[in-house]
């Protein structure tokens, strides 16, 4: 007998229901809030107003698509956190609602482990998996983490950010730049036309596995505030070369401390998760340095990157087979609980 679970996802900017099967994907939608971009980042209060309004329909959308009833479920999964609080609310209370509704169990999802499981949603067992223990490189807009994965419950930060993570580096340099948010995306695109060696933007030193991006952002503030002096067309002129290196920095500084934690380790199954993930300078990164050190890369597909809730219904999968379950009084968290 399969086991069918609904995903919610609702810590950020996006509302996503998802159906699982076992480990197969059966519907993923995400539905995003146009409404940040021209705030240049995520307005918190805006984005519980838009969960509301878009979770029913998004989560109706889902069952369709999966052509099964709501009383075929056997739980539900909701991410629990870390992220907005406001936003968290809405997923955490439609969840509850849903199972009591149902009288089916809830389960507690954990944002970032979630991240990291989507790398086990598969439609049969000829997909190839990381096998146990690998080490994850988790980079999204809050977080930007090192983790050893013993099984799926089973993680540990090796290293992480002191300050600002991966993904907000991009975000931060776009909107210097003028550029709409989320500005990973645009960055990545931009950076295909320009010379990653335009600039030279410092790595950051910081010691063992741990990051730290928020010097780099202000370097990078500096040079354009100072060549904005010198010549007001000067972003405009220099935008794909601004791009290609920022991006070549941040790409390296991430590759540097995940190549310190193989070595330490001796893990040679590595993966990538998280909305950065999706940057294609990074995979290239990570195929080619897997390619040289002989590792076992895995890369998620772009559907996987960003926030979805296909993820949470994978992570509430593997709660379920150990009937891990939610009592009602359960309440979100904003910050990591790893
Ligand atoms: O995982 P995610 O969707 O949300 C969080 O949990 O934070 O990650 C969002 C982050 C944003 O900072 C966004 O700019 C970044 O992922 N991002 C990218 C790309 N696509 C999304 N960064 C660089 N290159 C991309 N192609
Ligand atoms: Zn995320």
């Amino acid at each position: 007998m399969s086991t069918l679970i609904l995903g919610i996802e609702s810590s950020c900017d996006d509302t996503s229901a998802a159906v699982i099967e076992d480990t197969k994907i059966l519907a993923n939608i995400v539905a995003g809030q146009e409404v940040h971009s021209k705030y240049g980042g995520v307005v918190p209060e805006l984005a519980s107003r838009a969960h509301q309004q878009n979770i029913i329909p998004v989560i109706d959308q889902a069952l369709k698509q999966a052509n099964i009833q709501k009383n075929q479920l056997d739980a539900v999964a909701f991410t629990r956190g870390p992220g907005l609080l406001g936003s968290l609310l809405v997923g955490t209370s439609f969840a509850k609602a849903f199972s009591l509704a149902l009288n089916i169990p809830i389960i507690e999802i954990d944002h970032m482990k979630a991240h990291i499981l989507a790398h086990f949603i598969r439609e049969d067992e000829s997909k190839k998996v990381p096998s146990f223990p690998f080490i994850c490189l988790t980079v999204s807009g809050g977080h930007t983490q090192i983790v050893k994965v013993d099984d799926p419950y089973t993680f540990s930060i090796l290293g992480e950010t002191i300050d600002d993570a991966a993904g907000e580096a991009f975000d931060k340099a776009a909107k210097i730049m003028g550029l709409p948010y989320p500005g990973g995306p645009v960055i990545d695109k931009l950076s295909k036309e320009g010379d990653p060696k335009a600039f030279n933007f410092p790595k950051p030193r910081i010691s063992d596995l741990n990051y730290s991006f928020s010097g780099l952002k202000t370097s990078f503030l500096y040079r354009v505030r100072d060549e904005l002096k010198k010549d007001p067309e000067f972003i405009e002129k220099e935008k794909a070369n601004l791009a290609a290196s920022i991006q070549h920095v941040i790409i390296n500084t991430l590759m540097d401390k995940l190549i310190l934690a193989a070595e330490e380790t001796g893990i040679r199954d590595i993966a990538v998760a998280g909305g950065v993930s999706a940057n294609s300078g990074l995979r290239k990164a990570l195929v080619e340095t897997g390619k040289s050190k002989s590792w076992n890369v895995f890369i998620p597909d772009f559907e996987f990157t960003t926030d979805n809730a296909a993820m949470i219904a994978i992570a509430g999968y593997y709660k379920f087979l150990k009937k891990d379950f939610a009592s009602q009084d359960i309440t979100p968290y904003t910050r990591s609980s790893f």
